[in-house]
């Protein structure tokens, strides 16, 4: 059976894309099968100081593991992103900021925002800041985020960019695990007309951790107080600087950025990603999924908080000379209009975002969509979760007209770039399919034992050869980088992920398959909201599963075993939640408590979280087999009083 609905390559693309149906075809069989002259072929689309001529060093087997790419070329890039565009394009537009306010926007050209890049490389310079330093970046959506990471990456720092939401404990984690000497922040942030006190949450992580200096940009010019000796005023500290900073040679496989994700056990994960491959796959594939042409503005609405942010907002545009927008503000505010408003205002060709974003705009109806042109689109994009067909029709037929192909990508944290899309001119589409490997991506199949499942099928997601975009390393514990991703299946790259591969080849995510959740299209480690729950003094013992939501695509759904003699109550059950987003931020407060007298446990204390998960999918006539239960009782009194999710 296939699916009827398909969405052929319209005409025009298909005789003017960057990528044509037969040009996949025979990149793909060139990358598989002639990998280091394709890889060093594609790799001159950047500008090496010296060229590399090692392009491919990987092996994912335990004995010999180690991945490698372009390890003997050196470049910049700061340089590939500003430098090499001032002769040829210096007065175009680099930067549109779209504020949180409709009445707040600006540009920067390429050369503008190199001037300024210059200046805050030389003002970390004279903090002490030096090749191979970690620089924490906490700040809003503002043209200052990407300078604040392009004049690390002029110097050779390594940042590390903590999203505005997360919370002073978050952040203070973040901050001592890869020991940074900075912190790069604003004195607040705005979203949805709502003050974010991000100079006053970095105060707060300072009390649990330390750093050299704070450097401060001014945003909304809020009264904050100063450390003195530790804080430093951007605006101040930048009279004087040099605009002109010499770029720091780095070697390809030289660290660019951590970023922390959220895994299935433990602490979130600092993801390390290097100069040469990493910057390479942003470019390649901003330019190749999104047909990117000179001189088209560019709007990824994530925040530069997320890897979306790094590759799409900033990496990937600016090294193609690109005109990127950043927006700071929210879908919803002032109006669910806001979007489209935005992308007439400044003439948007191509647009990525989230579904979770789409669902919530659906719901408010055609109306606020139809309020305004969109005449300027011409390609559609989502990221960070399955989108559901309903929401891609909606996107399809109501944002773009029926004009504008869909580019749904999956890929993730690790993967530094999308892995898996259509390519406007080359795919047909088939919605909530994310369809077909890009060239270079080897996709496999594989049940819970190993075995490779071959032609449609179900399984879990493997990828079985290096790209050039893969994460290097867990920042500071490289055995967790080996033993997370490529000891479940040996000698290959497990993702995490679900996937069904229907008869023409097509790939559908499932969803994870580990203990993560996908709140909004973002990552929760279900490990750590348990955490977070068990800190309060109130809590015995917490376990925390996702559950279908509408508009989040999972919710958080969290069972709280309360100590002895505490009584549930709506007022503990508001205080949990409060706790919870104090303690990680917003995005992981729970959508749903339960009081559990007990957990369904086996007889050697393991929490069977697979009735859990039913449960709180009100999928209870499938609990399967509770036979190896120490207390069958247990599950009968939570599907009883199951909280009415
Ligand atoms: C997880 C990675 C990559 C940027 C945003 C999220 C899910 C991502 C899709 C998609 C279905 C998707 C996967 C993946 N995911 N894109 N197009 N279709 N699922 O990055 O936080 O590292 O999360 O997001 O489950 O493993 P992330």
């Amino acid at each position: 059976m296939s699916d009827p609905e398909l969405y052929p390559v319209p005409s025009e693309w298909a005789q003017r894309a960057r990528m044509t149906k037969a040009g996949y075809e025979a990149a793909r069989v060139a990358a598989h099968e002639r990998p280091d002259a394709f890889w060093s072929e594609q790799a001159r689309r950047l500008d090496w100081f010296s060229p590399p001529t090692d392009i491919k060093d990987v092996s994912f087997d335990k004995a010999d593991f180690h991945i490698r790419w372009f390890a003997n070329g050196e470049l910049n890039v700061a340089w590939n992103c500003l430098d090499r565009h001032l002769e040829t394009r210096g007065d175009e537009t680099a930067i549109i900021w779209e504020g949180d306010e409709p009445t707040q926007s600006g540009k920067l050209t390429y050369r503008e925002l190199h001037a300024e890049v210059c200046r805050m490389a030389n003002v970390l310079k004279g903090l002490g800041v030096a090749k191979g330093d970690r620089v924490t970046i906490y700040l809003p959506m503002i043209p200052a985020a990407a300078v604040a990471m392009l004049a690390c990456a002029r110097i050779g720092a390594i940042h590390s960019v903590v999203f505005g939401g997360f919370s002073p404990d978050s952040l203070a984690g973040r901050i001592e695990d890869c020991g940074s000497k900075v912190v790069i922040t604003a004195d607040e942030g705005l979203r949805g007309g709502k003050r974010v006190p991000l100079k006053a949450n970095v105060d707060a992580a300072l009390e649990k951790v330390s750093v050299d200096k704070v450097l401060i940009v001014s945003h909304t010019n809020a009264h904050i107080p100063i450390v003195e000796g530790r804080d430093v005023r951007y605006g101040e500290a930048k009279h004087g600087v040099d605009d002109d900073c010499p770029c720091e040679p780095m070697n390809a496989e030289d660290p660019l950025f951590i970023l922390y994700t959220s895994g299935s056990t433990g602490k979130p994960k600092g993801v390390l990603h290097t100069t040469g491959g990493y910057l390479f796959w942003a470019a390649w594939t901003h330019e190749l999924v999104f047909d990117y042409r000179p001189g088209e503005v560019f709007w990824c609405t994530a925040d530069v908080g997320w890897v979306t942010g790094h590759s799409y907002c900033v990496y990937g545009p600016l090294a193609n000379g690109a005109t990127t927008l950043m927006f700071e503000g929210v879908p919803n505010y002032p109006d669910s209009s806001r979007f489209w408003q935005v992308v007439d205002k400044h003439r948007v060709e191509i647009f990525y975002t989230a579904p979770t974003a789409l669902r919530a705009l659906m719901r408010e109806g055609d109306g606020p969509v139809k309020a305004t042109s969109r005449e300027s689109l011409r390609l559609l994009g989502t990221v960070g979760e399955p989108i559901n067909p309903e929401a891609w029709r909606w996107y399809h037929e109501v944002v773009g007209e029926g004009r504008c192909p869909i580019v749904d990508t999956w890929w993730q944290t690790e993967t530094g770039g999308v892995l898996v899309s259509p390519l406007p001119g080359a795919t047909d589409l088939k919605p909530g399919s994310a369809t077909k490997p890009l060239p270079g991506v080897e996709l496999e199949l594989v049940d819970a034992d190993g075995t490779v499942l071959e032609g449609a099928a179900s399984g879990n997601l493997v990828i079985t050869d290096s790209w050039p975009g893969q994460m290097r390393t867990v920042w500071g514990d490289h055995q967790r980088f080996f033993d997370t991703y490529f000891s479940a299946y040996p000698g290959k790259y497990f993702t995490g992920d679900g996937c069904r591969r229907d008869e023409d080849g097509y790939y559908w995510i499932t969803g994870r398959v580990d203990d993560v959740i996908n709140v909004s299209g973002h990552r929760m480690g279900t490990a750590e909201v348990e955490s977070a729950l068990v800190l309060h003094d109130v809590v015995a013992e917490a376990a925390v599963v996702g559950f279908p939501h509408d508009i989040k695509g999972q919710g958080i759904y969290a069972y709280v075993t309360l100590n002895v003699g505490i009584e549930p109550s709506e007022e503990l059950r508001r205080d949990l939640v409060a706790h919870v987003r104090k303690e990680i931020g917003p995005i992981a407060a729970p959508d749903v408590i339960q009081w559990a007298p007990g957990l369904p446990k086996t007889r050697s204390g393991k929490i069977m979280r697979r009735i859990l998960r039913k449960i709180a999918e009100n999928d209870v006539g499938a609990l399967g087999d509770t036979s190896t239960l120490a207390d069958p009782a247990v599950v009968d009194d939570l599907v009883r009083n199951r909280a009415g999710a």
